[in-house]
């Protein structure tokens, strides 16, 4: 059989929340779950996908892949549907219209991160299919414009207007390395994670039912304020241009709501750049003030925290070797990323694990994660 197999990370947000839409600051790290995609070519243009999380099949016209939410009909064009394929669909329309011809192929998928976690299951399928049909197709892969096109595929398939960190490590993930990424130049620098700090992602094993509206509401109010602010600061293009200081003296050209959600911002995007000079110097206690100081701000400026989120930080900040403890992600439940050093890892585990069910009557998952590649074909 002339299979060939894809694969393309998780991730996990070390610090930078919800700046990536702002053209700001983000600190992801590629960890060692993944979605993997087996492609074996058609003779024909249909791409026929099977998931090993889910039951349907999903059949693909390369013809007609349809046009995304936007367009009336849209399972009669062959839009989106709803379902987990549409994420398949996405990615295969967005790249045919982009002028990258593919074949049509049997795709079996399969995956270890966790689903609608914050740890990016998203965008681990969207690329990971996304190479592979460029990949198959003969295409030579640009991993940026993979990206970018899994990103469109997201905002116009799935309804939400994310940024581009969870596509963008997905891709350029690298071992050992946090990727400090500058969203609107596209600039990167690779960190070295020390050797003797654990990232260790807690699972609160919840997800509120609105998580999409609630992130597409803070899109929008983060919009607002830029556009607010615009009037007396001429030239900005988005919050990542404005200063702590500036914010705070325009302050009455804001509703409330407003000023706090760009306050999470502006500061967030100020802790992404010291959290890298930290990171740098070997500053760890310096990196779990920043960490700290994100969290709070995710919580009450931001509002996208919950009490089981929080219970698990607060769980997290009693145990012995904790750095650091943050939600990360887009929020409304999910996942905490904690930064341990390396031999308190088992301690810590069992310590929020029993302070989580204390708090919330609930089980939480444990990850000790490694950091790891971006996208690419593998052997089986
Ligand atoms: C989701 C989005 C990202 C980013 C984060 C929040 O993961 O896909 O683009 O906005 O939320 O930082």
């Amino acid at each position: 059989m002339n299979v060939a197999r894809y694969r393309a990370p998780g991730r996990v947000n070390l610090i930078g929340e919800h700046t990536d839409y702002n053209d700001g600051f983000v600190m992801p790290v590629a960890i060692d779950r993944q979605t993997t995609a087996a492609i074996t070519p058609r003779p024909d243009r249909l791409l026929i996908v099977r998931s090993a999380a889910h039951e349907d099949v999903a059949t693909i016209d390369l013809d007609r892949p349809g046009g995304g939410l936007s367009r009336a009909s849209v399972s009669e064009s062959g839009g989106p549907l709803g379902t987990w394929s549409d994420y398949v669909r996405g990615v295969a329309a967005v790249l045919e219209r982009k002028g990258f011809r593919l074949q049509g192929a049997d795709i079996s998928i399969a995956t270890d991160v966790p689903m609608g976690a914050g740890l990016s299951s998203s965008a681990a399928l969207e690329v990971a299919v996304g190479y592979g049909l460029l990949d198959r197709a003969g295409h030579p892969i640009d991993r940026t414009t993979l990206a970018r096109a899994c990103q469109q595929a997201e905002h116009e398939f799935t309804g939400t207007l994310c940024g581009i960190m969870d596509q963008f490590i997905a891709c350029h993930g690298r071992a050992g390395h946090a990727l400090l990424l500058d969203t609107r130049t596209l600039d990167m620098a690779w960190l070295p994670l020390p050797p003797d700090i654990a990232v260790i992602v807690c699972n609160t094993m919840t997800k509120h039912v609105l998580a999409t509206d609630g992130y597409n509401a803070r899109r929008a109010d983060c919009e607002a304020g830029v556009r607010a602010l615009a009037d007396r600061l001429p030239g900005i293009r988005a919050l990542r241009d404005v200063t702590l200081e500036s914010l705070e003296a325009n302050r009455d050209a804001l509703p409330e709501r407003v000023f706090r959600r760009c306050r999470h911002v502006v500061t967030e995007n100020a802790r992404v750049q010291s959290a890298a000079a930290a990171l740098r110097a070997g500053d760890l206690d310096g990196i779990g003030a920043l960490m700290r100081a994100s969290h709070v701000s995710m919580r009450d400026d931001f509002e996208i925290s919950t009490p089981e989120v929080d219970a698990m930080v607060e769980s997290a900040m009693r145990a012995d070797g904790t750095i650091g403890a943050r939600m990360t992600g887009g929020g409304f439940g999910g996942c905490t990323v904690n930064l341990v050093r390396a031999g308190a890892a088992a301690a810590f585990a069992a310590t929020v694990r029993a302070g989580y069910e204390a708090a919330t009557g609930r089980v939480p998952e444990i990850y000790t994660c490694v950091a790891s590649d971006g996208a690419g074909r593998y052997d089986a």
